[in-house]
């Protein structure tokens, strides 16, 4: 029997120190993944010596990080945004110079960096030689961790690889994830200072909550092949960074895209249409809600679980179902609809009046109507011409950036919404 999903659809970030125990860090990536957590792996030069990049890719589904300074990972994610992507850092095993790195703020190495750059709370699960772990040195930076926030599970007592008997063997895999469990069940954020960072507390949108559906869905057809389509994230990626200047609070819920996300928005990566209705769902409530994304219509019904085989048989049938619409869900909500919802309206022909009846179908305040004809460039280009479609009229835009359509945009919602004005 799988174990119950304690951990479902939380992201944790494991850094995976040097030293003998961490082969054990590999029984925990399946533990962790058998109750629903998706897991991204850091490991130290030195924990590369113990344990392979290979086996934990396998294991954790995802490519492993080891270089600061390797431009490959950064293309696709920097160092900032892997530490803030997870909900909790995991430290299995933590050597006693992760916990010196860590305790006195040193960032020499991507995991350091990490430690230093994440706005998470972290749980360590020592394992070292018991005079390191009793040193007072050792001590000081534990407690200066521990009043900072960060949980220890272990060391515990034991026999050591080097012979000796007493605290610093690395705690059991399910120890370790009783103790995540139990860290995620309180805030794992840590706060900055009132008056710091990226999110604006003035602006025209001070105080709203934003949230934004952006990109692409995938639907799989089987475990190597989906569904999908052309759209790249710009816009919603635009929309979310334009709220978050404007002062709000934002909540990106993206599909798989190749576009780096803008910083100081909360970012829900999700693939399916279905994970993107649930994640908008949890995301409320809000004051405003923008379905940015180009959600695919259909689903496969009953995607295939192995690998879909050319054969005698020829091509397969694929029998598709509806997806749900997450815009006319949203707008069609009760007490718990956003005041403003808006959706976009990708069209070939008739924008306008496609539009008009989509603000009537789907329950939306305005929708952002463009014609995506191929000749136009919209799909993945930079630029956009849309039309704002409300039940009063319409507000035709000339072609534009999709970052200062997304700024106007904002700028017509923050008048609408009544924020304070700048
Ligand atoms: O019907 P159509 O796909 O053209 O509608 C586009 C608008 O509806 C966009 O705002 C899109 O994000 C939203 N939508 C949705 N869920 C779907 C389909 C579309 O939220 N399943």
């Amino acid at each position: 029997m799988s174990p119950r999903q304690t951990l479902a659809g939380k992201r944790l970030l494991l850094i995976v120190g040097g030293g003998i125990a961490a082969y054990k860090a590999l029984d925990l990536v399946r533990r962790l993944k058998e109750r629903g957590a998706s897991v991204h792996a850091v490991l130290t030069a030195a924990g590369a010596r113990f344990a392979t990049p290979l086996s934990l890719a396998a294991l954790t589904g995802e490519p492993v990080r080891e270089n600061l300074f390797s431009l490959t990972d950064d293309a696709r994610m920097g160092h900032i945004e892997l530490s803030r992507d997870a909900d909790l850092i995991v430290i299995a095993p933590a050597t006693a110079d992760l916990l010196a790195k860590a305790a006195n703020g040193l960032a020499d190495d991507l995991a350091s960096t990490l430690l230093l750059a994440t706005d998470k709370r972290f749980v360590a699960a020592p394992a070292m030689n018991l005079r390191m772990w009793l040193h007072p040195a050792t001590q000081r930076n534990v407690a200066t961790l521990v009043a900072e926030g960060a949980r220890f599970v272990g060391p515990n007592d034991g026999e050591m690889a080097c012979g000796e008997f007493g605290p610093g063997r690395m705690a059991e895999p399910l120890e370790i994830v009783a103790a995540v469990e139990a860290a995620l069940a309180s805030p794992t954020a840590i706060p900055l200072p009132a008056g710091v960072g990226v999110r604006a507390s003035s602006g025209p949108l001070a105080g709203k909550r934003v949230v934004v559906t952006s990109g692409p869905t995938h639907e799989a057809i089987d475990p190597v092949r989906y569904i999908a389509n052309r759209s790249s994230g710009k816009q919603g990626n635009a929309i979310a960074a334009a709220a978050a200047a404007a002062g709000a609070e934002v909540v990106l819920i993206s599909g798989p895209v190749g576009v780096a996300f803008p910083a100081g928005v909360e970012i829900h990566r999700v693939e399916t249409a279905m994970e993107m209705l649930d994640a908008a769902r949890r995301a409320l409530p809000a004051d405003i809600f923008i379905a940015a994304a180009a959600v695919a219509d259909w689903r496969v019904a009953a995607p295939a679980k192995g690998k879909l085989k050319k054969g005698a048989n020829g091509p397969p049938r694929l029998e598709l179902v509806e997806n749900p619409d997450i815009l006319a869900t949203i707008g069609g909500l009760g007490a718990n609809r956003p005041a403003l919802v808006v959706g976009f309206a990708a069209e070939t022909s008739d924008v306008v009046l496609n539009a008009r009846k989509k603000l009537a179908s789907k329950h939306c305040d305005i929708v952002v109507a463009n014609d995506v004809s191929p000749e136009n460039g919209v799909m993945g280009g930079d630029e956009n011409t849309v039309h704002l479609v409300d039940a009063k009229g319409v507000d035709s835009w000339p072609k534009l950036r999709k970052e200062e359509v997304a700024g106007r945009l904002v700028e017509a919602l923050a008048r609408r919404i009544g924020g304070p004005v700048k």
